[in-house]
């Protein structure tokens, strides 16, 4: 049998539901995205050429840790090696690493402590599967190197995070898609080489007992994989595309930028609202999922200004609104075009997403429910059960901008 993450960790991890997800990484001196390398066809050597220069003079993990806070975020997953190979914390495994840059900091390691001094945030990393740089991924023939020395490599990276930076949220793998496409050799992995997971996700739960595993592959489940993580849309939606995996019974995670990219993209104005992310908040939560909305901070190590803006009004509709996100599970009250519900035992949530004019009619809502009440102010709400219907009268001047909250008992 798989080992699982702890029972304790889980209810965290569920209970936490809003998370800071953080793309960080040399990508961000060219600003078009952290896949660049691959999409602009920088050879590894002019791409190496970019350590020299990464230097974010502006960056504080204090500064990041308080604006998850200010956001209601309960949990930061930072990048601690991308796609384009290039670690952000000194790791012993690579001279390829942000201390080997003019900045010779550990960010990783400065968000860890930061973390630990506010109390309440847990830090977990993202680690890619894949890597542009390594020799023995992409460079074997030419290298000498064995699928063995790659998978020394990746499994050490993951000991090391689990093993320097205290009690870890969550270790969130990307970048296993059907034969890799990037991988020069393919080939292997249609041959059934693997990231040998079992040993993997093994040494996690060992190291790191609370800790979640993801491993967002978009497809089903693996055992040992704690929590489903669904990219840029809802659970069952599949908006974006690959999206293809089936919806199991696990716990889950929608994991969604703010403009359209990850890594920082200066020219990409497609910022969502801060209504949207509420409701797309309010959405995940109602169908059992975490929120891990991304930022994709400057080379100069800020978090974008209009990102910052947006995530505190989040926050401050969390600060009236928190008790219908925090520690709810799906709601079991169905949603009706303008609603969504979530729930905390017997106390349900109806999220009210979109104009209503006198008021919000349920259906299939337990027969028990005798109170209403908006859930920011505790004013009561007249409620009449019309057969199996359960209506409920909104006043005007009762309405939230971003998200009503209706408190049902
Ligand atoms: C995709 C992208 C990757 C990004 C991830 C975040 O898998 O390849 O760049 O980190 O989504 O979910």
């Amino acid at each position: 049998m798989a080992k699982q993450v702890s029972p304790q960790g889980l209810t965290w991890y569920q209970d936490a539901r809003f998370g800071m997800f953080i793309h960080w990484g040399l990508y961000a001196l060219i600003g078009h995205g952290e896949w660049v390398m691959h999409l602009e066809h920088i050879p590894v050597v002019e791409y190496e050429q970019l350590a020299p220069r990464f230097n974010p003079v502006k960056f504080n993990a204090d500064e990041w840790v308080a604006l998850a806070a200010d956001a209601g975020q309960k949990y930061i997953v930072i990048t601690s090696r991308h796609h384009d190979g290039f670690s952000m914390y000194d790791t012993a495994l690579s001279d390829y690493k942000v201390t080997h840059t003019p900045f010779g900091r550990d960010p990783i390691a400065e968000l860890a402590a930061a973390c630990a001094r506010h109390g309440g945030i847990k830090l977990g990393f993202y680690s890619s599967l894949l890597d542009w740089h390594h020799p023995a991924y992409r460079f074997r023939a030419e290298s000498g190197l064995a699928w063995a020395d790659y998978l020394d490599f990746l499994h050490g990276q993951v000991r090391e995070l689990c093993t320097n930076f205290g009690d870890l949220a969550c270790l969130w793998f990307d970048g296993d898609w059907p034969l890799h496409a990037l991988d020069e050799d393919s080939a292997y992995f249609a041959a059934g080489g693997s990231f040998e997971y079992e040993r993997l996700y093994d040494m996690i739960h060992t190291l790191q007992p609370d800790a979640v595993v993801l491993n967002n592959r978009h497809a089903d489940p693996l055992p040992g994989e704690d929590i489903q993580g669904f990219e840029q849309d809802l659970p069952g939606m599949n908006t974006a595309g690959f999206n293809v995996g089936t919806v199991s019974d696990l716990p889950k995670e929608v994991c969604m930028t703010i403009n359209t990219s990850w890594g920082y993209k200066p020219a990409d104005h497609n910022h969502k609202s801060s209504r949207h992310l509420v409701h797309m908040l309010a959405r995940s939560a109602s169908a059992g999922a975490n929120y891990l909305l991304n930022v994709g901070p400057t080379p100069e190590g800020e978090i974008v200004p209009l990102h910052a803006q947006r995530l505190r009004q989040v926050g401050a509709w969390l600060q009236t609104h928190g008790a219908a996100i925090y520690g709810t599970r799906a709601g079991t009250i169905p949603p009706t075009g303008e609603t969504v519900s979530t729930q905390r035992e017997a106390t349900h949530y109806i999220h009210v997403l979109d104009y209503v004019s006198d008021g919000v009619v349920l259906k299939q809502a337990p027969t028990t429910i005798q109170h209403a009440q908006l859930l920011a102010n505790g004013q009561e709400l007249m409620l009449e059960w019309q057969g199996e219907d359960l209506l409920i009268v909104l006043p005007e001047d009762g309405r939230d901008f971003y998200n009503t909250v209706i408190e049902l008992r």
